[in-house]
C-alpha cells in the first residue's frame, strides 16, 4: 500500500508526511516542484528511509503522473500542492491559476484514469483528498455564524478564487464521473516548518532580529488558527471515515484579531527572552538602550488590497462524522511553535534565501523598513 501526496515539501504537506510515516509506517511517493515554498530540509529526518519517495515535478505534468501511478500503484492522492500566498497572489496571480486551478484539473484527470484502471476493491478503495480553505467562503461579519460546508462561496483574493475553482472541479468529478473525491476546507494554519514570510514565523524571527512587526490596517481582522498538528490529524481522520463526495470544514476554535495573536506571541517571546542569557542579548531595546518589551516593535502598515475582515469555522460535521477535534489550544500551540522556531535556527535561516529577501522587498519595501 502506498499514497501519492502533492505538495509534500512544503508547510502542511510536510508535517503530514512525516507524521504519517510515523503513524503508520504506510510509504509515501511526495510529488513536488520545489517553487519557493518547497523546503527538502523538512523533510531531512526521512532521509534513507525507503518508505519515503521524493520526486520533484508538477503536478500539471500529465506523463510524469501516468508514470508515477502505474509505478506505485496508489490507493489514495492526496492533493495539498498549490500557490498559498494571498499577498503574492495579489502582485502576481498568474502562478496561481496555473498550479491551483490548471494543475490540480490535471491531477484530477490523471488520478480519475488511474482508478478507472483498477477492479474490484482497489477501485472502490481509492480515494483522492483535496486539501483546501476556508477562505472560498470569503469574509464574515462581526456577528455572522460561523462557516459551515453550506455556506455559499464567495471568494475575495485571486488566492482564494483559484482555490474555490479547484474546489468546483473537484465536487464536478464527483458528481459527473462518481470519482471518489473529498474536500477539506481548512482554516489558518501554523506550527512547525511554516515559510518564514507568513505571519506567525514572520513575527518571531523579527523579534529574534529586532525588526518592526508589519500589521496590515487596524490588525482588527479575525483568523481562526488551527496548529497544523491537528490539521494533519483531521486530514487523516477524514481519509479513513469520510464520505466520498462531502466536504468537510476544519477549524482551530480559537478566533484571534491579528493585533491580539501578534501581542500574544510577543508575550510569548518576552518570557523566552527573561528566562534565557542568550536570547537576552538580543532582546528589544528602547531608542535610549533601555529593554522594550517585543511588542514595542509593532507597526501598523497599510492595508491588503480586499482583507477579508473575519474568517471563523465550525467543526460541527468533522466532529459528527469523523470525530476530529482539535487538541491543542492557541495558548499552547503558540508557546510550542516559538520554541520550535527557537530551536531551529538552521532551518530558518536556510529559509531566508535570495527568493525570501525579494520578496520581502517588494511587499514591505515601501511600507516599512526593516
Ligand atoms: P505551501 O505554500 O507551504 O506549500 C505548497 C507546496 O506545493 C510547496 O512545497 C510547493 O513547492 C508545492 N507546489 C507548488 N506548485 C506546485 C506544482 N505545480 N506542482 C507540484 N508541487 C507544487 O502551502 P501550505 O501552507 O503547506 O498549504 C498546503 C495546502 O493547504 C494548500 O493547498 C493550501 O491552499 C491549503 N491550506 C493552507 C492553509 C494555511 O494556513 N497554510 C490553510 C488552509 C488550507
Ligand atoms: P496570512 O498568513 O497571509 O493568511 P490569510 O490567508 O488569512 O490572509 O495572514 C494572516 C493574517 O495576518 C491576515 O489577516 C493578514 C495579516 N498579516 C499582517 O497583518 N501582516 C503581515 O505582514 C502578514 C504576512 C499578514
Amino acid at each position: 500500500m502506498t499514497i501519492l501526496v502533492t505538495g509534500g515539501a512544503g508547510f502542511i504537506g510536510s508535517n503530514f508526511v512525516l507524521e504519517w510515516i510515523a503513524a503508520t509506517g504506510e510509504p509515501v511517493v511526495n510529488l513536488d516542484k520545489l517553487t519557493y515554498a518547497g523546503n527538502p530540509a523538512n523533510l531531512a529526518s526521512l532521509a534513507g528511509d525507503a518508505r519515503h519517495r521524493f520526486v520533484r515535478g508538477d503536478i500539471a505534468d500529465v506523463p510524469l503522473l501516468e508514470r508515477l501511478f502505474a509505478e506505485h500503484r496508489p490507493r489514495a492522492v492526496v492533493h495539498f500542492a498549490a500557490e498559498s500566498h494571498v499577498d503574492r497572489s495579489i502582485h502576481g496571480p498568474a502562478p496561481f491559476i496555473d498550479t491551483n486551478v490548471v494543475g490540480t484539473f490535471r491531477l484530477l484527470e490523471a488520478s480519475r484514469a488511474w482508478r478507472e484502471s483498477l477492479e474490484g476493491e482497489a477501485r472502490d478503495a481509492f480515494r483522492f483528498l483535496h486539501v483546501s480553505t476556508d477562505e472560498v467562503y470569503g469574509s464574515l461579519g462581526e456577528g455572522d455564524p460561523a462557516f459551515s460546508e453550506t455556506t455559499a462561496y464567495a471568494p475575495n483574493s485571486p488566492y482564494s478564487a483559484s482555490k474555490a475553482a479547484s474546489d468546483h472541479l473537484v465536487r464536478a468529478y464527483h458528481h459527473t464521473y462518481g470519482f471518489p473525491a473529498v474536500t477539506t476546507n481548512c482554516s489558518n494554519n501554523y506550527g512547525p516548518y511554516q515559510h518564514p514570510e507568513k505571519l506567525i514565523p514572520l513575527v518571531i524571527l523579527h523579534v529574534l532580529e529586532g525588526k518592526p512587526l508589519p500589521i496590515y490596517g487596524d490588525g482588527l481582522q479575525v483568523r481562526d488558527w488551527l496548529h497544523v498538528r491537528d490539521h494533519c490529524r483531521a486530514i487523516e481522520q477524514v481519509l479513513l471515515a469520510g464520505r466520498a463526495g462531502e466536504t468537510y470544514n476544519v477549524g482551530g476554535q480559537a478566533e484571534s484579531t491579528n493585533l491580539d495573536l501578534v501581542r500574544q506571541l510577543a508575550a510569548v517571546l518576552d518570557q523566552c527572552f527573561a528566562k534565557d542569557p542568550l536570547l537576552r542579548r538580543r532582546y528589544p531595546r528602547s531608542p535610549a538602550g533601555q529593554p522594550a518589551g517585543a511588542a514595542s516593535l509593532i507597526r501598523h502598515v497599510a492595508d491588503r488590497p480586499g482583507h477579508d475582515r473575519r474568517y471563523a469555522t465550525s467543526n460541527s460535521k468533522i466532529e459528527r462524522e469523523v470525530g476530529f477535534r482539535p487538541e491543542e489550544t492557541l495558548k499552547s500551540g503558540l508557546r510550542y511553535t516559538v520554541t520550535w522556531y527557537l530551536e531551529h535556527e538552521d532551518w530558518w535561516r536556510s529559509a531566508m534565501d535570495g527568493r525570501y529577501h525579494e520578496w520581502m522587498k517588494k511587499q514591505y519595501g515601501g511600507l516599512v523598513s526593516f
